[in-house]
């Protein structure tokens, strides 16, 4: 039988950001070695400051490494032009965030949609791509209402199918239950295993959260910017 690691869909090495701090220096991370399977659902633990985020918005286009190497979906990031990122960032990845960014001057269904739009793609199309997501997360009621008009729960399921209109095979999310009570908390991990098992994606989840814990199949864990733990947690 193959190994999952053989073709990894994420792989990096010697990873490292640092961050220009006044006169000083700090690592956001440090060293990082990893390798990803297709199918996965990480889990990436550890505390406050130790590296989650900065390591989520290197696999998410959203910044470059001071050093190392990370290749994506056969995307070395670290070379890749700003154009180059730009469209990785557009069709590879769908990211979620803790504070759910959505835009508050546009209804439910602009927010899903735009990510496309600014794609270039036309509006009738990609609401119809949208429709099946939004019935399967309970929001079609919702489309044309603006953020401000709704729950919590409802804000992050928005941010969720706004990251999948582009269909990307990887999705990742930065504390995504962190504004989120223990219910809707939960329920977005379960709708996150799902686009795992059942959709097929790669996801990637930092949090401080366990809600996530019985869903991992690789667990990672980080401190002061590096790797302490990498473990499968298969059974
Ligand atoms: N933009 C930034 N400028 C300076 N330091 C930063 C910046 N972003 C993060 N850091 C530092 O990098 C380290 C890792 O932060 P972060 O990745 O946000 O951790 P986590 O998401 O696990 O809380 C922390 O020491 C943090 O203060
Ligand atoms: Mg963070």
């Amino acid at each position: 039988m193959p190994n999952r690691s053989d073709n990894p869909i994420i792989s990096a090495e010697g990873l490292t950001r640092i961050y220009s701090l006044g006169s000083g220096e700090v690592a956001g991370i440090q060293d990082v070695d990893l390798q990803i399977s297709k199918g996965e659902l990480v889990v990436l633990k550890g505390n406050s400051g130790s590296g989650k985020s900065t390591l989520l918005a290197l696999l998410g286009g959203l910044d470059r490494p001071t050093r190392g190497t990370i290749t994506v979906n056969g995307n070395n990031l670290q070379e890749a032009s700003p154009s180059q990122l730009n469209e990785y960032r557009r069709t590879t990845v769908g990211m979620i965030f803790q504070s759910f960014n959505l835009l508050p001057t546009l209804t439910v269904m602009e927010n899903i949609c735009l990510p496309a739009l600014l794609a270039g793609q036309h509006y009738s199309g990609v609401k119809e791509r949208a429709l099946p997501w939004m019935e399967w997360l309970g929001l079609t009621s919702r489309a044309a209402h603006f953020p401000s008009q709704l729950s919590g729960g409802e804000m992050q399921r928005t941010a969720i199918v706004r990251a999948l209109i582009n269909e990307p095979a990887i999705i990742l999310a930065d504390e995504p239950t962190g504004n989120l009570d223990s219910r809707n908390g939960q329920a977005v991990m379960e709708l996150l295993a799902q686009l795992n098992r059942r959709f097929d994606r790669t996801v990637i989840i930092a949090t401080h959260s366990n809600l996530a814990d019985p869903f991992a199949t690789v667990r990672i864990c980080l401190k002061d910017g590096r790797i302490t733990e990498a473990a499968a947690c298969r059974a």
